[in-house]
């Protein structure tokens, strides 16, 4: 891929998960997070960092209420349903990011993503790499599990993975198509199959994704810059 500054960038925002873990009945990225529904800031934030526009990818029965939060930015954002797995969500996204030559794809799960972040994952891409995740160190001690017992490993060579991931839009599209139904944890892991090299740009711990009741509280503290 040549590197010029006027790529098209498209940002896909995964948003059909469920909220089950967070004890919800609304899906998690619809939660409103200091009065703003997480998929509107996750959505905000790449907009903010260079995405020239966002495809929201939400629940089936959720389309409509999601395009409601969009209505000021029907130029920008389309909504569409997703599938069953968060692969299959990127992959109904990734037909509609049209002429995009780079793709992000973000968790809406992620809504306090600083749009430095974006704008970093996007300029790594424009320079050349194929395919960039934002990493940031791993804090805690780390242990294998070895049947009934456990055993230390080296922290220091392992990295936490965040979005939103990068890519040339046609590998992603290459990526996908040689997935077919294996399940990946990530689009990274997904272009790493077919040896596209993964390239990492440092993260930021506000990138951290929503997951527990706790990390709602520490999201809305944040965000009432109470913290
Ligand atoms: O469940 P988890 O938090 O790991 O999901 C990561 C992101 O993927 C979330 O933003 C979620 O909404 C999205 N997702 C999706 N489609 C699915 C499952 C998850 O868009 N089928």
């Amino acid at each position: 891929m040549t590197s010029h500054g006027n790529q098209e960038v498209a940002a896909i925002v995964v948003a059909a998960g469920s909220g089950v873990r967070l004890g919800h009945e609304s899906p998690k990225a619809a939660i409103e997070i200091a009065g703003i529904p997480m998929v509107t800031r996750a959505t905000q934030a790449m907009l903010s960092g260079g995405a020239n526009k966002v495809i929201v990818v939400a629940p089936e029965a959720w389309t409509e209420r999601f395009g409601q939060f969009f209505t000021h930015y029907v130029d920008r954002v389309r909504v569409i349903a997703g599938g069953l797995l968060r692969q299959d969500s990127v992959r109904l996204g990734l037909a509609h990011i049209g002429s995009a030559e780079i793709v992000l794809v973000h968790d809406a799960a992620r809504p306090l993503v600083p749009p430095f972040i974006v704008d970093r994952v996007i300029e790594a891409v424009r320079e050349g790499a194929p395919a960039v995740i934002p990493v940031i160190p791993q804090v805690d001690s780390l242990r294998r599990i070895r049947r009934s017992w456990t055993v230390a490993v080296d922290r220091s060579t392992f990295l936490r993975v965040q979005t939103p991931q990068g890519f040339d839009a046609q590998i992603l599209r290459q990526a996908h198509a040689h997935a077919g139904d294996k399940e990946y944890t990530d689009d990274a892991t997904m272009c790493e199959a077919i040896d596209v090299p993964v390239m990492t740009v440092p993260g930021d711990s506000l990138a951290f994704k929503i997951t527990e009741p706790m990390d709602l509280v520490l999201a809305e503290v944040i965000a009432r810059g109470e913290a």
